[in-house]
C-alpha cells in the first residue's frame, strides 16, 4: 500500500513534465507553422487556403482533402502522411515528390521539423487509422 502511494507520487511529476514539454512543442510549432507554412496553408477549411488545409493531415492518405485541386503527382503518389513522410516533405518536398506544385520548402533542422509535426498532430483530431493502411 505504502509502496503503491509512493509509486503514484513519483510518477506524477514525470507525466506533468511530459505534457508540458508536448504543449511547448505545439506552441513553438504553431509559431513556426505561421512563419513557414501559413501563407499557403490554413489549418482548416474556415480560412482561405492556397494549398490544401492541413487539419487531420497526420496519418492521412496524400491528396485526399475534399475538393482540393492537387497536382497529378501528389494525387497519384499513393503515400500516407506518416511523421517520416512529413519530415521528408518539409526537408525537400519537390525532391521527395517530383512534379508537386508546392514550391520548394527546405526545412532541414530536425528540431524545427519536430515542432511543426507536433503542431500538425495537434490539429489532427480525426482517427486516420483506416486510411493509413
Ligand atoms: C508557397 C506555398 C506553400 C508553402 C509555403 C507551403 N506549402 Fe504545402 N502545399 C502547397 C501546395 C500548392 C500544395 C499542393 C501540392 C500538390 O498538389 O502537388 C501543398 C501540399 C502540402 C501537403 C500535402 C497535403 C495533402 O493533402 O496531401 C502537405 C503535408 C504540406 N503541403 C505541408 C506543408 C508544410 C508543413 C509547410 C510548411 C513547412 C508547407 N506545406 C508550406 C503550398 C505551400
Amino acid at each position: 500500500m505504502a509502496f503503491a502511494v509512493l509509486a503514484a507520487v513519483a510518477a506524477a511529476p514525470a507525466l506533468a513534465a511530459d505534457s508540458t514539454f508536448e504543449a511547448v512543442k505545439v506552441t513553438a510549432g504553431e509559431t513556426l507553422f505561421k512563419a513557414e507554412c501559413r501563407r499557403c496553408h490554413a489549418p482548416d477549411a474556415d480560412h482561405d487556403s492556397y494549398g490544401p488545409p492541413l487539419e487531420n493531415v497526420v496519418g492521412r492518405a496524400a491528396g485526399t482533402y475534399p475538393d482540393y485541386d492537387y497536382s497529378t503527382a501528389l494525387e497519384a503518389s499513393g503515400i500516407v502522411w506518416t511523421p517520416a513522410a512529413l519530415r521528408a516533405w518539409m526537408e525537400d518536398n519537390d525532391g521527395f515528390m517530383p512534379g508537386t506544385k508546392m514550391r520548394h520548402v527546405g526545412i532541414s533542422d530536425p528540431t524545427v521539423q519536430e515542432f511543426i509535426l507536433a503542431y500538425l498532430s495537434s490539429i489532427t483530431t480525426q482517427d486516420n487509422s483506416a486510411v493509413s493502411k
